[in-house]
């Protein structure tokens, strides 16, 4: 009796233990499957973008008529091309989700990881069949080996999916911290824990200018001259101008983590009641038009770090006038985080770093006090590295419109800039108004009088931003506040 009880349980012990292996192999494989898909599909025309069709070119020419859509354009566009501009030719030729050609587009084989890297040479074969990929998930791995000879596949050199290494020390041992968990998230292989967030003087080379001046825009170098680079780059010469959370020695109190509010200027905010919260961080970032007079309840008071570029911080003072918004927010904590873009951006950096005035461009003769205040010093700006914002565009942001013969003017927002920086340099990160799946419920941003729907326009591409987001929250990684 009790021997065949036992040989029963054994049987059924036996049977539980393979079917969760079995199980295990599984979860395995699809798990794998997740990066890449994350990766190399979302970004790209695939499956995704023909299932949900962008309907920003529908939005932006709806807006068209709006002159206050016009001016939401141009504060957080690039001042080259003219918000009506870029709306006129978007109208021109809309991108109804139509699929680009993809060949050059799939991952790159400077793939961080040997998984990724293992897996190109089947995208080559693949490429027809985006949508029929998962039913092959399981014929993988031999594969992998008889295909090898065809890693050839490139991105196109636009994309530079190669970067500087900056070796500093971490500045906490925070045990669960963004550093040390993302590795077991599925963001693990595109996160470069090495990745230089800021550009300062060491990085006013010679070598440096040749291998920067091949991306333009914020991406790069490109159009700059090197004596402004060498120029305004040289003045960054502080620890202040090196580090992002300068300051946390004299902060830390004993605390192992550092916790960092990131502020995006959402509708959602608006009647939020968070600011008390917010404030609690030991950082808070906050971007653009960021107004908190009168809305402190919602938003909080503090602000450690602005985020801006020339052209989006002039046109927040432009537009959001009305609103209260006369200029980055002064504090004895605040520092400037310069968002480069042009010349213009390197310039004003200059005049900062040294509080004197600007020598040429749109801000010619002013004081970079009459931005910054008074105490404005080398010892409170900083400014992003072109090699952070590319990075963010080829791996966290590989928009679609990067096959357009939009590509040029894509870039992530400026919020997304910031809220992947904090991401990069804090240890735990709490998002605050940052777009959400609900977004058509809230106005643009907290500080608009009227209600005014969220403006899609085609340098960013908010709805990928809106889902990493999302993914972000789901992997733990970032905590995003959302409406229950
Ligand atoms: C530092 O930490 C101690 C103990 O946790 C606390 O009582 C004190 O208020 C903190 N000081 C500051 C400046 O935060
Ligand atoms: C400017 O610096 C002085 C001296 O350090 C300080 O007392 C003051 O609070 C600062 N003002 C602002 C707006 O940062
Ligand atoms: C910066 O310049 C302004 C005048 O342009 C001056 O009032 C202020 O004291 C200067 N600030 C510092 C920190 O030197
Ligand atoms: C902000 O919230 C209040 C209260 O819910 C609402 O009346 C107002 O319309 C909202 N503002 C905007 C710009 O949506």
């Amino acid at each position: 009796m009790t021997r065949m009880g036992f040989k029963q349980r054994l049987l059924i012990c036996f049977l539980v233990v393979s079917s969760m292996l079995g199980l295990y192999t599984l979860c395995v494989s699809l798990e794998i499957q997740v990066p890449w898909n994350v990766m190399a599909l979302a970004p790209f025309p695939g499956t995704r973008r023909v299932e949900e069709p962008r309907s920003n070119s529908s939005q932006v020419t709806m807006s068209l008529p709006h002159s206050t859509h016009v001016l939401k354009l141009s504060t957080e566009s690039d001042h080259q091309h003219s918000s009506s501009g870029v709306i006129t030719t978007l109208k021109a030729q809309p991108t109804h989700g139509a699929l680009p050609r993809q060949e050059d587009y799939t991952t790159s084989s400077r793939s961080p990881s040997p998984q990724l890297s293992a897996r190109s040479p089947q995208v080559t074969t693949r490429r027809p069949q985006v949508t029929t990929r998962r039913p092959q998930v399981t014929t993988r791995r031999p594969q992998v080996t008889t295909r090898r000879p065809q890693l050839t596949v490139k991105d196109p050199p636009f994309i530079g999916d190669s970067y500087a290494r900056e070796d500093a020390p971490p500045q906490t041992e925070c045990a669960d911290g963004v550093r040390s968990r993302v590795s077991q998230t599925e963001f693990g292989e595109r996160f470069l824990v090495n990745i230089p967030v800021l550009q300062w003087a060491k990085h006013a080379t010679q070598e440096e200018y040749e291998r920067l001046q091949q991306y333009p825009g914020t991406h790069g170098w490109k159009g700059l001259d090197f004596q402004t680079v060498l120029a305004s780059l040289s003045a960054l010469n502080t620890e202040a101008n090196r580090q992002m959370l300068d300051d946390w020695a004299r902060r830390a109190n004993g605390s192992s983590c550092i916790r960092c509010a990131v502020v995006g200027n959402g509708g959602i905010l608006n009647g939020s009641n968070r600011g008390r919260e917010i404030d609690q961080h030991d950082y808070v970032f906050r971007t653009n038009g960021a107004i908190t007079k009168g809305f402190e309840e919602d938003v909080g008071t503090r602000t450690s770090h602005y985020t801006f570029s020339t052209n989006t911080m002039r046109n927040s003072m432009a537009s959001y006038g009305g609103q209260g918004y006369h200029g980055p927010p002064q504090s004895e904590e605040t520092r400037y985080v310069f968002l480069p873009d042009h010349d213009r951006d390197y310039l004003l950096l200059k005049a900062a770093a040294m509080n004197t005035t600007v020598e040429r461009g749109p801000e010619k003769n002013r004081k970079a006090s009459v931005y910054f205040g008074k105490n404005v010093s080398v010892h409170n700006i900083k400014m992003y590295h072109p090699d952070f914002v590319r990075y963010i565009r080829n791996r966290f942001l590989r928009s679609h419109t990067l096959t357009t013969k939009y590509k040029d003017i894509y870039r992530p927002s400026t919020g997304a800039v910031m809220l992947l920086a904090a991401m990069h340099t804090c240890d735990k990160v709490s998002a605050y108004g940052f777009m959400t799946p609900d977004y058509s419920k809230y106005s643009d941003h907290y500080f608009n009088r009227q209600f005014q729907p969220v403006g899609f326009y085609i340098n960013h591409d908010l709805r990928m931003e809106m889902n990493l987001w999302q993914q972000l929250h789901k992997a733990g990684l970032i905590q995003l506040y959302m409406r229950p």
